[in-house]
């Protein structure tokens, strides 16, 4: 599909055939280091190719991507499954709940997504090698896709990412590099990298194909639910990209002629990493010092902040805080009374629900249909149940001892 790119805060507009990262004219712009970085560009698809999908009968979010995905199957994105989950529609008294189980993806979380599409990008370019910074999981699926595609990965992360996407990426064959720093500080790294020894590089909302990539998760959800969307849309969110890659989805069917709303998109975040949230209420992009238990929402400057709250405006969303109590307690709940087990970042969109139920009712009815966006297998982090959850002592081998653990 043709594209060009146009920068989200100026509004220039660029058509290339070489890989663009940022507005040349934004990026170049003197930016105060407490605030919202600038000049992230959006993929604006052409309108007549886009339409012309209208009436195209096996419609597949490939269609809408700017880049062809060649071996698709040896990485199989999509046809996530969608959970209806009778208990907690009938604890929260919505009836139309509905769960997208993005933790089913190959590498386990969300970012497959994105991924796929910047190897597709890398492959053609010509180029074999990519770098990136990440909390953890972008990482992981990175690693799992260039392992599948036969790509080079080279990965900066915080020393302090949980160790289970580390090994995931060790073990998917990427070249790690810990930082004794923040995920801010391993993004400015992986990005002096690549400027010196090439390279795509992969880091979220840097390189404006991640929002596209993500984007496949609302035309897949589209085409799922029967060519429908649902009124209310609710996502976890640190750096913005995957809020704006499910607003992005939308709204390209929106102009492709396919749907004739767009659904509200929820921005949830931990109380403790709360700059979007914040720069939605206040107009203030200013960066906050972010702290949550929540690891893959930890983020302090958010790389693609000025667009998600320009979303959130242009989808008449909202952004609902949540405490980190109330973001474990519901990734309790979610296995316990689901059988659903994600990651706390992917939990705090399910704590989201929870707080704006009433809300929702009353804004939009009883039979509100609401989908919640579950980003990241609960069992990437299991040291998140240190001192919350036990095993229960080993009874010795005999029937007495059975007989006694129950009477
Ligand atoms: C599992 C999970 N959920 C949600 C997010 C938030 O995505 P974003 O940083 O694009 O807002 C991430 C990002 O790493 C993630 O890994």
């Amino acid at each position: 599909m043709r594209f060009k790119y146009v920068c989200n805060d100026c509004g220039n507009e660029y058509v290339s055939e070489e890989v663009m990262y940022t507005c040349p004219e934004c990026a170049a712009l003197a930016t105060d280091a407490n605030e919202f970085r600038r000049g992230n560009l959006v993929v604006r698809l052409d309108e007549n190719d886009a339409k012309a999908l209208s009436t195209k009968q096996d419609l597949s979010f490939y269609d809408f991507f700017p880049y062809q995905v060649p071996d698709k199957e040896c990485f199989p994105i999509g046809e996530t499954p969608i959970a209806y989950p009778k208990r907690l529609r009938e604890r929260y008294g919505l009836p139309n709940l509905s769960i997208k189980l993005d933790s089913a993806l190959p590498s386990g979380s969300f970012k497959d997504r994105a991924s796929q599409l910047i190897a597709a990008q890398a492959i053609a370019h010509g180029e074999n090698k990519i770098a990136l910074a990440s909390t953890g999981n972008a990482g992981a699926a990175m690693s799992c896709a260039g392992a599948a595609y036969g790509l080079e990965i080279v990965l900066f992360v915080p020393e302090t990412a949980p160790v289970n996407k580390l090994m995931q990426s060790v073990l998917y064959g990427a070249t790690v590099v810990p930082v004794k720093g923040s995920y801010d500080d391993a993004f400015a790294l992986s990005i002096a990298y690549t400027e010196r020894f090439g390279g795509i590089n992969r880091n979220t909302a840097y390189n404006p194909m991640t929002v596209e990539g993500k984007k496949s998760v609302s035309i897949e959800l589209f085409l799922q639910l029967g060519r429908k969307v649902p009124e209310v849309v609710y996502v976890p969110v640190g750096d913005g990209c995957i809020y704006a890659g499910v607003c992005k989805g939308f709204i390209d069917l929106h102009v492709a002629g396919l749907i004739d709303r767009i659904p509200q998109v929820v921005c949830v975040q931990s109380t403790r990493s709360n700059a979007i949230a914040q720069a939605w209420k206040t107009g203030s992009f200013t960066n906050v010092s972010a702290t949550t238990r929540a690891d893959s929402i930890s983020v302090s400057s958010p790389a693609n902040g000025r667009m998600a709250v320009r979303y959130i405006n242009e989808t008449d969303g909202w952004a609902t805080e949540v405490t980190d109590a109330e973001i474990l307690d519901a990734q309790m709940e979610l296995a316990s009374q689901a059988g659903i087990f994600v990651e706390p970042a992917a939990a705090c969109a399910w704590a989201g629900i929870r707080k704006d139920a009433d809300l929702l009712k009353k804004r939009y009815g009883n039979d509100v249909s609401v989908c919640v966006l579950l980003t990241g297998t609960g069992f990437k982090d299991m040291a998140v149940f240190e001192g919350r959850v036990s095993l229960p002592a080993s009874i010795e081998n005999s029937v007495d001892a059975v007989i006694a653990r129950f009477s």
